[in-house]
């Protein structure tokens, strides 16, 4: 709404008054912005949208282990994505809701689409924090820097320091006209602050949304506007660093079709085996989920 990127937004919840209330708020804020609609609506208002970003979720029961949150969380995932094939066959579906890796990979799963049009939203939110905490620590704009955080979006999540620059700059090179030593312990609990943030952010005020909020219209403006942007997406794996058949976050190249590419960049042998366990463990929580019985 406030970039004026879309001429149209439906917003769709299983609690509709919440929808509702959400138009309502957005709407007051329109005198402000580029005219567009907002309306609350079902699933047959999907027709003809270009995205459709799925952010619904069960929240955490007391008691109830992750695994049944998951469980849950899919089986939701499963009638939501068939409602929004049936009414919006040609789109493009971007996937936020957590486990963002396995909720994607069960909605290509359930609709058969072409890969390139089942988009999770993946570390674009790890990949913007890293980049921020670098240019706090290095004293220049976050725009300034390149640097990825790939793999899972979640605890087995992997920093690519081989590729991260500012200005075209290699870290190390770059510390000294920041007057800092190049400094590898500094380096570690920046990438753990990155890791842990959303924990922190959920300790403090219960949920996080703007930075995701800005994430997701990055994407969608990359799609909406064919800009080819570059950015770490989670897509399935068809042979990158030895990884198949599952969902994970790699440097993407995002376009009107979708996923347009997926980038393998040289990284070191050290990166790749990060991101090959990553693998795994989204691999092995995936397999418990499909062997478990759906409630
Ligand atoms: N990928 C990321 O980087 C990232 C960042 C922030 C939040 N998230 C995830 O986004 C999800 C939503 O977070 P939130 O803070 O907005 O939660 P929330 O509880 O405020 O909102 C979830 C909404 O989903 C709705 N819902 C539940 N089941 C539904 C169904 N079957 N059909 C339609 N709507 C349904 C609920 O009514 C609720 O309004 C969570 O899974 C959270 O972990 C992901």
């Amino acid at each position: 709404m406030i970039r004026g990127i879309a001429d149209e937004l439906v917003l769709i919840d299983a609690v509709q008054e919440r929808a509702v209330g959400e138009v309502m708020d957005l709407n007051h804020g329109l005198s402000f912005v580029r005219p567009m609609k907002i309306v609350s609506g079902s699933y047959s208002d999907l027709a003809g949208c270009g995205v459709v970003v799925i952010a619904a979720g069960a929240s955490q029961k007391p008691g109830e282990t992750r695994l049944a949150l998951l469980a849950r969380n899919a089986a939701i995932f499963r009638e939501i994505v068939t409602q929004v094939v049936r009414h919006n066959p040609g789109g493009i579906i971007l996937v936020a809701t957590n486990p963002v890796d396995i909720l994607t990979h069960i909605s290509l799963k359930e609709t058969g689409y072409d890969p390139a049009r089942i988009i999770g939203s993946g570390t674009i939110l790890d990949t913007s924090r890293f980049r921020f905490l670098l240019g706090q620590y290095y004293g220049v704009d976050a725009r300034s820097v390149h640097a990825y955080i790939v793999g899972e979006h979640g605890d087995s999540e992997i920093p690519l320091w081989s590729l991260a620059t500012i200005g075209g700059v290699r870290l190390q090179e770059f510390a000294p006209l920041a007057h800092k030593a190049y400094d590898r312990a500094a380096m570690e609990n920046l990438f753990h602050a990155v890791r842990d943030a959303a924990y922190e952010i959920i300790k403090r005020k219960g949920a996080t949304y703007y930075a995701i909020g800005l994430g997701l219209v990055s994407i969608i403006e990359a799609i909406l506007g064919g800009h080819r942007s570059v950015l770490s997406v989670s897509t399935l794996m068809s042979g990158q660093y030895d990884i198949d058949d599952v969902c994970l976050s790699l440097p993407c190249v995002v376009g009107a079709r979708g996923i347009e590419e997926v980038l393998t960049l040289n990284i070191s042998p050290e990166e790749a085996r990060g991101l090959q366990q990553s693998a795994d463990t989204l691999k092995s929580t995936y397999a418990s989920l499909i062997q478990q019985k759906e409630p």
